[in-house]
């Protein structure tokens, strides 16, 4: 990472400004206001190993490090690297295990997650488990000698199960471990993982940080040096960088996170009421309910409860899966966290990755990505649809 700009500084300016400015001072040259797209993949140098901070752009690019200092401003974090994707950011931290180490993973988890660690690392010669972590004891009795890391998701992807991350941390630290924060659902807007104790926090940036559906990206911040060296060992080494354009897309998509987040999480409030006073609902999960029984962690580590609502179908499978069809303005897609409303059945798509593992999720569950479309459209959409079941 270049030198960091006093924008980027939490105490002297408060998120939606560093969200704007941070990483990002006014081209040198041109007075340009936003970020420029560097596509150069050289940068000359004056003397052998003398240069202006960029060599070859895997190792660094000026486009992608305003990117990390953006992003690390708003974990509140000290460093910060950008990935191709959400999963190239789990492998990279993934690769401080070696043969024979162990890790525990929150036992309700992005199937992609799960299939990265039971299928390429477990193949690898890394163990796992799962294990609830909504209770810090069963993380403790699941502990091993050679457990290396705890790595969560909270809320998760998609049962919205809210994970005490100060607990968490807790129990690993006393243990010797690492505390892993997959933020993907929160956002550093709604959470700030490191506040909480979290050695490390990983994003998949194509959702609400780019916002847009129109960029995949991953990004991992820390505060530590040693974790952020390997981490820049891997990210050149192994070579799974974003590019220019990409990093430009996912700064532009951060200038308006706050906004978004607000919005999305308005609509997100809207529709769980709806759905708790609809026959054809029988569950809804949402952390902001009174009644979620991570209500209260949910309350002291988020400052709203974020715009992911799942809720399960009193019909069961064959209803949920009727009506994941039958909306018109939320669109039936994977992923998540745009301005549009997307509604999916995690066990069909997303999650079937996980099916028969401790990760399975509920086949009458639907989950809805609720977006930042008018109120009454959203409502009007979703209750055309469940009337109609
Ligand atoms: C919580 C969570 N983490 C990580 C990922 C992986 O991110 P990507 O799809 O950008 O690789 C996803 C993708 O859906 C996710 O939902």
């Amino acid at each position: 990472m270049a030198d960091v700009d006093p924008f980027a500084n939490p105490e002297g300016y408060g998120f939606e400004t560093r969200a704007i400015r941070a990483g990002q001072p006014h081209d040198p040259q041109t007075g340009a206001v936003t970020m420029p797209i560097h596509q150069a993949t050289t940068f000359a140098q004056e003397a052998v190993g003398e240069h202006k901070g960029f060599e070859y752009s895997r190792t660094g690019n000026p486009t992608r490090s305003a990117l990390e200092q953006c992003l690390a401003s708003l974990e509140e974090a000290r460093y910060g690297r950008s990935f191709a994707s959400g999963m190239a950011a789990t492998d990279a931290i993934l690769r401080h295990l070696r043969p024979g180490d162990h890790l525990i993973l929150g036992d309700d988890a992005y199937g992609g997650t799960f299939r990265l660690i039971s299928r390429v690392y477990g193949e690898a010669g890394i163990e796992y488990s799962a294990a609830d972590l909504t209770d810090p004891a069963a993380l403790e009795a699941a502990w091993q000698p050679n457990t290396k890391l705890v790595w969560l998701e909270t809320p998760t992807n998609p049962l919205l199960t809210v994970i005490d991350i100060a607990a968490i941390a807790e129990v690993a630290h006393n243990k010797g471990g690492l505390c892993v924060v997959d933020n993907t659902f929160a956002t550093p807007y709604l959470q700030q993982p490191l506040r909480h104790g979290a050695d490390i926090v990983t994003h998949s940036v194509t959702k609400y940080l780019g916002g847009h559906s129109d960029v995949v990206g991953g990004f991992v911040a820390t505060n530590s040096e040693e974790v952020d060296d390997r981490l820049g060992f891997i990210q050149n080494g192994a070579g799974a960088v974003p590019g220019p354009m990409d990093c430009f897309l996912t700064l532009r998509g951060i200038k308006t996170l706050a906004v978004r987040m607000d919005r999305a999480c308005d609509n997100a409030e809207a529709i769980v009421e709806l759905l708790q006073g609809h026959p054809a609902v029988s569950r809804v999960r949402y952390p902001g309910l009174a009644d979620h029984p991570g209500h209260a962690a949910a309350a002291k580590q988020m400052t709203r409860f974020g715009g992911m609502v799942s809720f399960e179908l009193a019909g069961g499978r064959d209803v949920a899966m009727k009506m994941a069809t039958e909306t018109t303005v939320f669109t039936l897609a994977e992923s998540l966290g745009a301005v549009e409303s997307l509604i999916e059945h995690p066990g069909a798509m997303t999650h079937l990755s996980a099916a028969g593992s401790p990760l399975e999720v509920p086949d009458s569950l639907l989950r809805l990505s609720v977006g930042i479309e008018t109120t009454e459209d959203l409502l009007n959409d979703l209750s055309t649809a469940l009337d109609g079941l």
